[in-house]
């Protein structure tokens, strides 16, 4: 029988990318996927420092497989992702959780393999992070959770410091992709089936500059737009300091990249967000929403924001809040400050009390929310292109997709358009989804 194993992801999609990687790598071994942690031989954890109290959830998490290791001692648990590039968390899982077999960091996920056979044959934790990427490693095997979509690395790491912000000590310094890799690897997606792909980096606006030749991001989108059968192509994440008006015009006039954009955002206050070192103003940023729309007319916009940053004061929460109505954001995740160790924000003073955090964020959701449900309502009527991408999470005889504006629609419809692009009328607007009718007619395979 063929050992299996099971990965839990958490935090983005550069972290859901390594995840199809480390599948793939095990795959290859001769590995099988298994939906149960008590089935499985391997373990993998791939951990996020940013998102939804990670370190608790991860350290609990942990406690659940000391009891499944006692059971089987020959069970390998693996730890990897953001976390175990900081130190202190290494530290904690040599001293507390000594049962953990593996421990690997985001920039040599490719090691696995070696370091598998090695806890096999040693029973002794190995632990093995570097501290910054090297050389980027191409042609790693990856097992791609859909095949109709795709995410795409194209760079990797981040410069930018803003001083509430882990990743750039988890993810290294700013590193592009060779263009060729780049292409050939979704030419290939392409001919496999891929319709969709999204391209990852933390600020793929900078995209090239590590480059030997002169290539940015504007130029790679004009590159992936002529490749057949590719029907849409999205990019995460924007940082609004490097979004150049050759990119709206580039993102106008190339037909298969996305009418949507993820432009984060973080606070309405220009004094908030020069404390957080994000080098654009409040201003600045609106002059490019404006801009991004007179190109772009229909696109749609979504947004992050951080509530509650050390000093951030009423008034400079209400520019948050004026901001939102001015710019009406089709969507937007929302996250409570929490200082990360080893980032400058860490010691910042004059914290806001938790309480008030909490009554901002909830006034910051609720504002949003009123603002997505009056944009999707206004999609009822409306007939769109919907990539469909698997059945319904509350409700398996209907199907779930996105347009091309990103929204997501359920509607009723039989498995087998899965992966296909059908038509849908959109019958009702709700807060987080569309409604719709599938209508009759020609889809893409
Ligand atoms: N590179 C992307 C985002 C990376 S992290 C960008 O620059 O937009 C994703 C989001 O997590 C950030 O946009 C921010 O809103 C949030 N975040 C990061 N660090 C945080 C912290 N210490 N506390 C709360 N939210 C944080
Ligand atoms: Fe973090 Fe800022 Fe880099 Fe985004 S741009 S990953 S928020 S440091
Ligand atoms: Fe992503 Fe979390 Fe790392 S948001 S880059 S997995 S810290």
């Amino acid at each position: 029988m063929r050992s299996k194993y099971i990965i839990t992801t958490f935090g983005c999609q550069m972290n859901e990318h390594d995840s199809e990687k480390i599948a793939g790598m095990l795959e290859d071994l001769g590995y099988n996927e298994t939906e149960e942690r008590e089935d499985a031989d391997i373990i993998i954890l791939n951990t996020c420092s940013v998102r939804d109290n990670a370190d608790q959830r991860f350290f609990g998490n942990l406690g659940y497989l000391k009891n499944l290791k006692k059971k089987n001692s020959e069970l390998i648990v693996a730890v990897c992702g953001c976390m175990m590039q900081q130190e202190h968390i290494v530290e904690k899982i040599k001293k507390s959780y000594p049962f953990v077999d593996i421990v690997f960091g985001t920039h040599n996920l490719h090691e696995l393999p070696q370091m598998l056979v090695k806890a096999q044959d040693t029973h002794k934790i190995s632990v093995n992070v570097w501290d910054d990427g090297g050389e980027i490693i191409e042609h790693t095997p990856v097992k791609r959770k859909f095949q109709s979509k795709s995410l795409v690395n194209i760079m990797y790491g981040c410069n930018n410091f803003c001083s509430y912000c882990i990743v750039p000590y988890t993810r290294g310094r700013e590193r592009s992709r060779n263009p060729k890799d780049i292409i050939a690897e979704v030419n290939e997606l392409a001919l496999n089936g891929t319709k969709e792909i999204t391209l990852l980096g933390q600020n793929v606006n900078s995209y090239g500059k590590t480059l030997d030749n002169p290539y940015d991001f504007s130029d790679l989108l004009v590159d992936l737009n002529e490749i057949e059968g590719l029907e849409r192509i999205r990019f995460m994440t924007s940082h609004p300091k490097d979004l150049s008006d050759k990119l709206i015009e580039t993102m106008a006039k190339c037909s298969r990249v996305c009418d949507s954009i993820h432009l984060p955002i973080q606070s309405g206050s220009t004094r908030i967000l020069k404390e957080m070192n994000r080098k654009y103003t409040r201003e600045d940023y609106l002059e490019i929403i404006n801009k991004i729309r007179k190109a772009i007319p229909h696109i749609t916009i979504s947004t992050d924001f951080i509530v509650g940053f050390p000093g951030e004061t009423k008034e400079d929460f209400e520019e948050t809040i004026s901001l939102v109505k001015e710019v009406r954001y089709d969507n937007a995740f929302t996250f409570i400050y929490s200082p990360r160790k080893g980032t400058p924000a860490e010691h910042y003073e004059d914290l806001v009390d938790d309480k008030t955090k909490h009554e901002w964020f909830n006034e910051l959701v609720k504002t949003l929310n009123n603002i997505s449900y009056e944009k999707n309502k206004a999609y009822e009527g409306s007939i769109h292109k919907v990539l469909v991408e698997d059945v319904s999470k509350n409700n398996e005889e209907r199907l779930s997709g996105r347009t091309e504006s990103s929204k997501l629609v359920n509607f009723e419809g039989t498995p087998d358009l899965i992966g296909k692009i059908v038509t849908v009328k959109i019958t009702e607007g709700k807060t987080f989804s569309l409604d719709g009718e599938l209508l009759d007619g020609d889809y893409i395979k």
